[in-house]
């Protein structure tokens, strides 16, 4: 049933209080997912558990700092606790406000910022996966989902934290797919284009002259919607996607493809 894709699969969603983890988080759980909902931002948080209930979901959350390796292992406690296992892992958190407030080129970019981001942008990926992937080995079974940018692999410059730490992403899922890839663990990355979220509408706002740039960046003469990367990230964690491991997927309207390529020398307007 197309309805029933995760039918009652346990799936721990990191950042999910708002934009592409809420839309995710709501998404699986009405693919029949149990979800733990898992963010710093626990009033958001608490809100996008409550979203899922409401809907007749079964939703828990977890105060979780990525960073945080006690945060980490609680998150993890209260998914087994209260369901028993994990079967997906969504790696979504990542440090996007600090991105986008305080990201800048290497020469100017201050020391704590670079930290900050890649203890929560990368180091979070890491973390999460050292706490969940025994309970996958247990179970012979489970699939991570990482979260990319198609800046880690076409970068606009200026945001060299945050582009780095998405490359180590890339990175980081095509070792983790070797590592466990033949003990039942699937692990993916998704590269979004740029998706319209709070905070993106935010930096559009406050940075209209960019706005007609990256637009011209994407094929699909629209920017991305948080339901774009949600339905990317049902299939990959659902059965149909058990031939994909260790893959780089791009949701994104083109825009790897268009702005890596010559076609935008004769497809500008
Ligand atoms: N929006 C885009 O255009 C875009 C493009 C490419 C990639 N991405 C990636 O997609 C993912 C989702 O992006 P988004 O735009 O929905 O982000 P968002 O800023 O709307 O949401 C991020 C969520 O992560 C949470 N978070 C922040 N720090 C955390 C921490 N230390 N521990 C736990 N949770 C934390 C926030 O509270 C928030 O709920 C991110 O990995 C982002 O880097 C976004």
């Amino acid at each position: 049933m197309w309805n029933e894709l995760l039918k009652d699969r346990v799936a721990v969603i990191s950042g999910s209080a708002m934009g592409m983890g809420r839309a995710a988080a709501v998404l699986f759980a009405r693919h029949g997912a149990k979800v733990l909902v898992a963010d710093v931002d626990d009033e958001r948080g608490h809100d996008t558990m409550e979203l899922i209930r409401q809907a007749g979901g079964d939703a828990a959350f977890a105060h979780c700092d990525v960073s945080n390796w006690a945060d980490v292992r609680s998150m993890v406690e209260v998914a087994l606790r209260t369901w028993g296992r994990i079967d997906v892992l969504y790696n979504n958190a990542a440090a996007t406000r600090l991105c986008n407030e305080k990201d800048r080129a290497a020469h100017e970019l201050d020391e704590h910022v670079w930290d900050r981001q890649i203890d929560i942008t990368l180091k979070g990926v890491y973390l999460c996966s050292k706490a969940c992937v025994p309970t996958m080995l247990e179970h012979g079974r489970g699939v991570i989902l990482n979260v990319s940018s198609c800046d880690a692999i076409l970068p606009e410059g200026g945001f060299d934290s945050y582009t780095a730490a998405k490359g180590g992403v890339i990175s980081l899922t095509k070792s983790m797919a070797v590592n466990y890839g033949k003990k039942g663990i699937r692990i993916n990355c998704i590269s979004p284009g740029y998706v319209i979220t709070d905070v993106q509408k935010k930096w559009f706002d406050d940075n209209p002259a960019a706005v007609k740039a990256v637009e011209g960046y994407h094929l699909t003469r629209r920017l991305g919607r948080p339901e774009d990367v949600a339905n990317m990230a049902v299939f990959l964690a659902s059965d149909l996607a058990e031939f994909i491991t260790g893959a780089i997927i791009p949701v994104d309207g083109g825009y790897q493809m268009y702005k890596g390529s010559d076609a935008q020398r004769f497809c500008r307007d």
